[in-house]
């Protein structure tokens, strides 16, 4: 038995986390999508399996990669997949993070054909996808259940509202109105929120080191 690898605090933990944007189809060559890199839920992922743990990434398109023997990469497109997949493993999990920038709406009709641009003005009629995190939220048991939120006014009631409304453990705010954070850029400013509505605002770093500080809060609370 190895010393050092048996005191990682993760040792024995699985963790489930969704990462990067979803597809959204509208016919066979074009999609609703967004501009995640998937970085922030990969760093997430690669730290958590740092210190020990088994991990689930479900991730949405991305060009990242991730080489670990403790992760297991699961490539989806769409809400719906991402959906199917986070419900086939969260029962196992100790720990899930939704990092994922899922689309809100998706085409509620796909063509089965390109589309033909035969009309001067064209209408896609969009319907809700279903809410990952707050289904997760319903059915979880002993889960430690992380959310993200991107915000751009009124963050910290708006986050508030969200704990509530997905039955999460713990926030991570992104504010866009700051610079150098969220999509595109490689640091991150965040603000925790935990279910008892206490507030910790962090510093602008990268997201790697953001990443550690959300695994820290799990450590945490296996800890206490
Ligand atoms: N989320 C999800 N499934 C969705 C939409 C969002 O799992 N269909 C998750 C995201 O991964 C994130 C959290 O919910 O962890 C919050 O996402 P966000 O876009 O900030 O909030 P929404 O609930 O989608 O509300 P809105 O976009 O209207 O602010
Ligand atoms: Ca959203």
């Amino acid at each position: 038995e190895n010393d050092i690898v048996s005191k990682l605090p993760l040792i024995g933990k699985k963790i489930l986390i969704t990462a990067g944007p979803t597809y959204e189809a509208i016919d066979p060559v074009r999609f609703i999508g967004n501009h995640s890199s998937g970085k922030m839920g990969f760093d997430i992922a690669k730290i958590a399996a740092q210190n020990g743990a088994e991990v689930i990434l479900v991730s949405g398109p991305t060009h990242l990669d991730l080489q670990h023997s403790s992760v297991s990469l699961k490539r989806v497109k769409s809400a719906q997949e991402m959906y199917d997949a986070c419900f086939s493993y969260f029962s196992s999990v100790d720990v899930a993070i939704a990092a994922a920038a899922v689309a809100d709406y998706k085409p509620k009709n796909v063509a089965n054909q390109k589309i033909k641009k035969d009309e001067t003005t064209f209408i896609i009629e969009l319907e809700k996808t279903k809410d990952i995190l707050a289904s997760l939220g319903k059915v979880k048991k002993d889960q430690f259940l992380i959310g993200f939120a991107l915000e751009t006014e009124n963050e910290i009631e708006h986050a508030k509202l969200k704990i509530q409304k997905k039955n999460l453990d713990l926030i991570v705010l992104n504010s866009l109105n700051d610079k150098g954070a969220g999509f595109g850029h490689d640091t991150n400013k965040v603000t925790f929120i935990d279910k008892n509505f206490t507030i910790e605002a962090m510093d602008l770093k990268s997201k790697e080191a953001v990443a550690q500080d959300i695994i820290n809060k799990i450590i945490l609370h296996y800890d206490a």
